[in-house]
């Protein structure tokens, strides 16, 4: 029996309603705007009004993947976040209500910083692996954020990325061996009291460099491409030139150093386009990176390309799939493009106010502003729940005991 062949049959982005740029970043800090334009490789950062969250953004991104393909085979919605809204609930259940998918469906939540995505296409493919003509729908969404004045606060961001993942898929088939490693690392991790990350920055890039490098020796020892076989690479960007970076560190470990001045932007550019002006957006980063660079290069059919996720704590994994001929016809460059032009400057005094927004922790009834103009919102809290509303009318979450 034939192995079906699966991967990526649709993917869309989602970010947030505001942007911070890193000039105006940069005046307040007193420090040279070119540190991050040049130094980390980003102009702004997405910013979340305070009716926005991970769900809101995930189901703005899942969206028209529904309204194009139906949701009737969908049996499984995984969540890849690090920003979750609930010890216990996975914040897909709220994107399966307001997107109405089948009840005939199972829905969780994955968490492993950054990575967590990758171990979701991975467990997507294994399902349909078992039962080719189900479907999968990978959401991956967070908020970043560090605390005001630290050195991580350039590298915050937030957007989410919407996949359908199936058998005979119409953009990315997925190759069979990846490469994995895991270690038990403090480099950037956040307790369950804190809503902003702990990081140790410089430990953070090392153990994203050692991770790469370990997870692409179990690629190539079980029988992965050579690096100079991909037309183009999708690294985990918590800041754009950690790409260049990372790919600078693999070739040197691969034993074929670029030579200084060799341009890496073939490979590596058209993947950066979107997260330098989103920011980091932890487990979506690479697939970030991805709609970037499918939205930025037309000569990738019956190519291959590799993704390389990182999450610190620490997972790495390298994988790589074969774009598909005629992958331009699946795209939504322009509605991906859209979401990140739509977004309203915000001032830095802006900017510092929806930084310390705190969500009210009484359990009473709060109404939330309408501040953003997406399809979903967060409307209010009650009783603990979040209430959410779509532009058709509110979400309850328990409708079934309300009697409704
Ligand atoms: N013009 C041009 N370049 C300049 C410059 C200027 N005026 N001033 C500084 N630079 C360059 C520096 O030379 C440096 O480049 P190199 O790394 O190539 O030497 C770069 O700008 C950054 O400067 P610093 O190293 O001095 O920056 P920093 O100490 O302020 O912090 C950081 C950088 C550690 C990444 C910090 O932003 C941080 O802690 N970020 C959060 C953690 C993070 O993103 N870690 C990445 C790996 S972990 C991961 O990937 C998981 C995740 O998502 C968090």
């Amino acid at each position: 029996m034939t192995e079906p062949l699966i991967g990526i049959h649709d993917l869309s982005l989602a970010t947030a309603h505001y942007r911070l740029d890193h000039d105006a970043l940069a005046r307040h800090l007193g420090v040279d705007p070119a540190k991050f334009h040049v130094g980390l490789g980003q102009d702004a950062m997405s910013i979340p009004a305070a009716d926005e969250d991970i769900v809101t953004m995930a189901a703005t991104a899942a969206q028209p993947i529904i309204a194009r393909h139906g949701g009737d085979r969908i049996r499984t919605v995984l969540f890849a976040t690090e920003s979750g809204v609930d010890q216990s609930k996975a914040a897909g259940l709220y994107v399966h209500g307001l997107l109405g998918l089948p009840t005939t469906c199972r829905v969780v939540e994955l968490k492993q910083a950054c990575y967590s995505a990758t171990a979701a296409l991975q467990f997507a493919a294994a399902l349909i692996a078992r039962e080719p003509a189900q479907q999968v729908l990978v959401l991956t969404g967070d908020v970043a954020k560090y605390a005001l004045g630290s050195t991580g606060e350039p590298t915050q961001g937030a957007a989410a990325v919407a996949m359908l993942i199936t058998a005979e898929p119409a953009i990315l088939r997925l190759d069979t061996p990846s490469g994995l490693y895991s270690d038990d690392v403090s480099d950037f991790w956040r307790p369950n009291y804190r809503t902003e990350a702990v990081v140790d920055g410089k430990l953070s890039v090392e153990a994203y460099q050692h991770a790469i490098e370990q997870a692409w020796a179990d690629y190539r020892y079980r029988g992965g491409r050579d690096l100079s076989e991909f037309a183009a690479c999708c690294y985990h960007q918590p800041f754009t030139r950690m790409a260049y970076k990372a790919h600078r560190h693999l070739l040197h470990h691969a034993g074929s150093d670029a030579a200084p001045g060799t341009d890496l932007d073939s490979v590596l550019a058209a993947g950066t386009i979107y997260n330098r002006a989103v920011g980091n957006s932890y487990a979506a980063s690479a697939y970030v990176g991805l709609a970037s660079l499918l939205d930025h290069r037309d000569d990738l059919a019956n190519r291959p390309i590799a993704i390389i996720s990182y999450g610190s704590g620490s997972v790495a994994e390298f994988l790589s799939g074969v774009i598909e001929p005629g992958y331009h016809q699946h795209l939504r460059s322009a509605a991906n493009a859209g979401a990140i032009a739509r977004r309203r400057p915000i001032t830095y005094a802006h900017y510092r106010e929806l930084h310390q927004v705190e969500i009210p922790a009484d359990g009473g009834d709060h109404k939330i502003e309408q501040e953003s103009t997406g399809p979903y919102r967060l409307a209010a809290l009650s009783g603990h729940r979040r209430i959410y509303e779509s532009a058709e009318g509110r979400h309850h979450s328990s409708s079934l005991i309300q009697g409704k």
